[in-house]
């Protein structure tokens, strides 16, 4: 008898086939229609969106929407081919330009997604006699960069810069001619917390290190020009590559690489991601053309920390446990169980509000998460809405009634 192929997927499975059926269930809700960047229509009624990583609210832009309109018009729906083939359209070559003016920088390559800009860049980048030195709480592209490459793997614990100290000194003692890519976050997804660059590159370049910064949820949100982490902390000419996406502050798809190196654009030739797939579609690649040009001119960045400081301030004084301190517009409800969770996100639905609900594998230390990501484009209206309902369905669940019991006791 031949093994059924899907039979190692029986235990994730059952646990899906138990969740709550239809509008309950975070893995199979919809968007009906998307009214502006924090609202939509879900389940037949009006509901707050406090996760999608809209963090300039660029998607209803309407400079923006005009570019992709026109572009829709001019160039049709889609390229139909790579990069290296009849996908390149000038509107690449300006996007590409128009990177290299925000990051002030020689090189930039777009890639179809910012995962495959990890993909490409990480497994190309550090070939057989290489190591790649990344952060525990990488995100999966950067872990299947690693897996997709040839060099050796090592991890250190997440921001602990004598952590990286000790392994980058072990590799060198081994191995004191390797060629080492440093791989580090801006910002890391699920807790929002940002990477202590300074100390994190200045050790690397101790040990004559590559240094790769993904700044996929920093981007438009730091840095006086919205260039993220590297811009605000001031490290910039310690960081070799930045990589980056146009699916959360650009509103679109799409991701790039930009670099002083002078061979970078050898990536063009050998880097699988970037030639074995389609181009962006023009539409795509006028709305993040524009977007670039607005970020870098925007006052909206403090607006979004403001946002972030009133939610996570708002649900710390209630006394939710707190994966996150408003340093960056991402808030994380840490929640004990799975099932209190799921519980959670469907009362929260139910209650009006779309959040993310993260669980194991893909948090830090296998945690439950209710996490927001928030906007610009949110009013402080629209958070105090999210503090009244997420305190409500606290107390529904019983979590803040050890907090709301001790207060009044
Ligand atoms: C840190 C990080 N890098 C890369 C990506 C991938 O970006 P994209 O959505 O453009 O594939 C994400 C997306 O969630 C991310 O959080």
């Amino acid at each position: 008898m031949t093994l059924d192929l899907f039979e190692k997927f029986d235990p994730i499975l059952n646990d899906y086939n138990s969740l709550p059926d239809g509008a309950e269930n975070p893995f199979t809700v919809s968007m009906e229609k998307v009214l502006s960047p924090t609202t939509a229509i879900i389940n037949g009624r009006e509901t707050i969106l406090a996760g999608t990583n809209n963090y300039m609210g660029m998607t209803f832009n309407p400079e923006c929407m005009a570019a992709a309109q026109e572009a829709l018009t001019d160039f049709g729906t889609g390229t139909t081919g790579s990069r290296v083939l009849n996908g390149t359209y000038n509107s690449h070559k300006q996007l590409e330009e128009t990177l290299k003016e925000f990051y002030d920088c020689q090189h930039a390559i777009v890639f179809s997604t910012g995962y495959q800009a990890n993909l490409g860049v990480i497994a190309t980048l550090a070939g057989p006699k290489d190591y790649v030195v990344i952060d525990t709480d990488s995100h999966a592209s950067i872990y299947d960069g690693c897996a997709m490459g040839n060099a050796t793997v090592v991890r250190f614990k997440h921001n602990d810069p004598d952590n990286l100290d000790k392994r980058l000194n072990r590799i060198r003692r081994d191995d004191p001619e390797a060629g080492i890519l440093v791989v580090l976050e801006g910002v890391y997804s699920m807790l929002g917390d940002q990477a202590p660059l300074k100390e994190l590159t200045r050790i690397s370049k101790k040990h004559n290190a590559y240094v790769l910064v993904d700044e996929a949820h920093s981007i438009g949100v730091f840095g006086e020009t919205g260039r993220g982490v590297a811009q605000e902390q001031d490290v910039e000419d310690q960081v070799d590559f930045i990589i980056g996406t146009f699916s959360k502050s650009v509103g679109t798809i799409g991701g790039y690489c930009v670099s002083n190196h002078p061979k970078f654009e050898a990536l063009r030739l050998v880097c699988r991601p970037y030639i074995f797939t389609a181009s962006l579609p023009p539409s795509v690649v006028a709305s993040a053309t524009k977007a670039l040009e607005l970020i870098a001119s925007t006052n909206l960045r403090s607006k979004l920390l403001d946002n972030s400081m009133r939610l996570n301030k708002g649900l710390c004084d209630v006394g939710f446990n707190m994966g996150t301190t408003g340093e960056s517009p991402i808030a994380a409800i840490v929640i004990d169980d799975q099932d209190t969770a799921i519980a959670f996100w469907g009362e929260m639905i139910k209650e009006g509000v779309y959040v993310n609900l993260a669980l194991p594998p893909a948090t830090p230390n296998r945690m439950n998460l209710m996490r927001c990501s928030l906007s610009a484009a949110h009013s402080f209206a629209q958070i105090d809405f999210m503090l009244e309902k997420f305190t409500l369905v606290g107390k529904r669940l019983g979590i803040l009634q050890d907090k709301v019991a001790s207060l009044t006791g």
